[in-house]
């Protein structure tokens, strides 16, 4: 073993301070050292199968204002949609069909989808598929989250975003009901007994490289299932999108929102959590159409979620520019991503790919 791969034994202890510098570091040639690293990590700790995960955009209606997110309540724009249940179940079967192990269904925060009729949807979908069930429905109530776990949800995603407090309320104005408190939320998702899902985006105007390398610790300390980052992309119709707004918030130690950058947070992420599930994201693709997937899943990802979404509601669940581009059809990413996978010398796994603890 070289030293250099025995050193890679102690990545998961990184420092905050070796976080940063990683995270400020512009040689190509050290980066080169980091990339092999996270996937060296990522080899050992969970192989070289490639989840796939069917996602399924069921909603984009949302009572949030959050500056960056297209879909922001404030968008009036934007035409709104919301899937039937059985053509929820559709592209359930189909993410079957397709041989995927997991089913997510995503949307804005919709409370149009009652506590009731996401439960009924699980109970569907886990009894007619067999697949396991990711949510991804924004922050919803301890009640919401009990009644769809013990309806046979396996998985939550919600990204903390930042840990960046005061950036964290900048970009999140408050809810009549108060602003909730996302880490709680996933404590509770977590004692639930959900696998757990978080993330950040990289480069939202304000934020720090520090607070960044916190994001980071934190990815340890919440010993989350899956992690999930992109970086930051304007959106014209957001308080986010005017670029005047955005260079007047930009900070001294500004991150940048480029797909280097989001694959430093990759290769970080894989290697203070080496057993987590990490995504080559959709918004790392739109950042980088031509390599953003496959330096994601050399840089430390394992998974990827290709879009279900029927082409119909597709254009309209409109988070950023280009993300209806990188969702690209399913028979289109069905007939690349084998290709794709096999140029890497990767396999797509088979069965649910939940996390499996190591350590
Ligand atoms: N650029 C990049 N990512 C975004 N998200 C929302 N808006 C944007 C944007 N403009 C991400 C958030 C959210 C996830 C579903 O999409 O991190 O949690």
């Amino acid at each position: 073993m070289s030293d250099l791969f025995e050193g890679f034994e102690t990545f998961g202890g990184l420092s905050r301070e070796a976080i940063l510098s990683w995270l400020r570091e512009r040689d190509p040639e050290r980066l080169a050292e980091l990339w092999h690293a996270a996937d060296i990590v990522r080899r050992r700790a969970v192989g070289d199968a490639v989840h796939l995960r069917g996602l399924v955009e069921i909603s984009n209606h949302c009572a949030r204002r959050c500056a960056y997110c297209g879909l922001n309540a404030g968008n009036t724009g934007l035409p709104r949609y919301r899937m039937a249940d059985d053509e929820i179940l559709a592209c359930a079967h189909r993410a079957a069909a397709m041989g995927f192990g997991t089913v997510v269904l995503q949307s804005g925060e919709d409370l149009g989808f009652t506590r009731e009729r996401i439960a009924g949807l699980v109970r569907r979908i886990a009894a007619e598929t067999g697949l396991a069930i990711t949510l991804s429905l924004g922050e919803r109530s301890a009640a919401d989250l009990r009644a769809w776990r013990a309806a046979g949800a396996d998985r939550y995603l919600l990204r903390f975003e930042t840990s960046d407090a005061a950036l964290f309320a900048a970009i999140h104005p408050p809810t009549p009901r108060g602003g909730e408190d996302r880490k709680a939320l996933l404590r509770i998702l977590r004692d639930l007994g959900y696998e757990v899902g978080s993330g950040v985006m990289v480069g939202v105007p304000g934020q720090g490289v520090a607070s960044v390398a916190d994001d980071i610790v934190l990815f340890r300390d919440l010993d989350l299932d899956m992690i999930g980052v992109g970086p930051f992309i304007p959106h014209p119709d957001t308080p986010l999108g005017d670029p005047l707004a955005r260079s007047r918030l930009d900070v001294g130690d500004q991150i940048a929102a480029d797909a280097e950058t989001a694959c430093k947070v990759v290769a970080l992420a894989r290697l203070v959590r080496p057993d987590a599930n990490v995504p080559a994201t959709t918004a790392l693709a739109a950042a980088d159409k031509v390599r953003g997937r496959t330096l994601g899943l050399s840089r430390g990802a394992n998974v990827l979620m290709p879009n279900l979404t029927p082409a119909t509601y597709r254009r309209d669940y409109d988070i950023y520019p280009d993300k209806a581009w990188a969702g690209e059809t399913a028979d289109a990413f069905a007939e690349g991503v084998v290709e794709m996978l096999a140029a890497l010398g990767r396999k797509a796994g088979t069965g649910p790919g939940g996390r499996t603890r190591n350590g």
